[in-house]
């Protein structure tokens, strides 16, 4: 088991952990779920969260039974309109969007020189931070057109401590979706919700909202994950 003390390095997962833009990934695809005639549902919100743009797209036609309805050039048409769609909500993105306690969170944990990288499958989570003005605490980034393997694949959060030079047990990876932290779990790095425990029960921490993620509240929680496997 992990203790805190190990901790150098924080991984982390962008859309919908720093900022607010899952909402704005959501509507994009809402969007076009309806022009594909796929109904929407809550629980297809959740599946898309984190899964890159292809997949996504795959995932809502599959949802819909049309997974045989369309050729890779219309699947590719499709995905670059929801792009657009996306990119056209990110025009007046502002520090608004960032989610509660969580630039606090990032200078914190900067200030006390834990290293930071990005572990996002977004393309645009370079505009994103730049945007919100959460670049400069960033010491890396991985890009996710050089993976192989999408979340709930672990290697984008394999390669988010490798380019800190870290090793996974050495890291924390934050995650608001499922396919997330079962990335940030097949990593090795410890794994912290944040949303709903109950769809996000897999994780070894779980907070309710992004407000409640401190360092110290993290200390406390390893401490206690610690404690009780040391009475076990
Ligand atoms: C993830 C989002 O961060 O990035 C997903 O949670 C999104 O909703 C994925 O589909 C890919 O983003 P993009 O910007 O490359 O289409
Ligand atoms: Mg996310």
């Amino acid at each position: 088991m992990v203790k805190f003390e190990q901790i150098k390095g924080f991984v982390f997962d962008l859309d919908g952990v720093i900022a607010n833009t899952s909402a704005y990934h959501a509507q994009a695809w809402h969007q076009l779920a309806d022009e594909l005639d796929v109904t929407w549902t809550e629980d297809l919100g959740n599946q898309l969260k984190g899964v890159g743009r292809m997949d996504s797209l795959n995932l809502i036609l599959k949802y819909g039974g049309k997974e045989n309805d369309y050729t890779e050039d219309e699947k590719i048409k499709y995905a670059a309109e929801k792009n657009d769609n996306y990119l056209k909500l990110l025009e007046s993105l502002d520090k608004s969007v960032i989610l509660p306690g969580m630039g606090e969170f990032i200078k914190d944990i900067a200030d006390h020189h834990y290293l930071i990288s990005l572990a996002s499958s977004s393309k645009n989570s370079p505009r994103v931070l730049e945007k919100l003005d959460l670049a400069k605490y960033f010491n890396e980034r991985v890009d996710p057109v050089t993976l192989k393997h999408g979340k709930p694949d672990p290697e984008i959060y394999t390669r988010g401590a490798e380019i800190l030079n870290l090793k996974p047990e050495e890291c924390v990876g934050l995650e608001d979706a499922v396919a997330g932290v079962k990335a940030i779990n097949g990593s090795g790095e410890t794994s912290v919700g944040i949303g709903d425990p109950k769809i996000l029960h897999e994780a070894d921490i779980n907070f309710n909202d992004t407000s409640e993620v401190t360092l110290e509240n993290i200390k406390k929680a390893m401490d206690q994950m610690s404690d009780s496997i040391a009475t076990d």
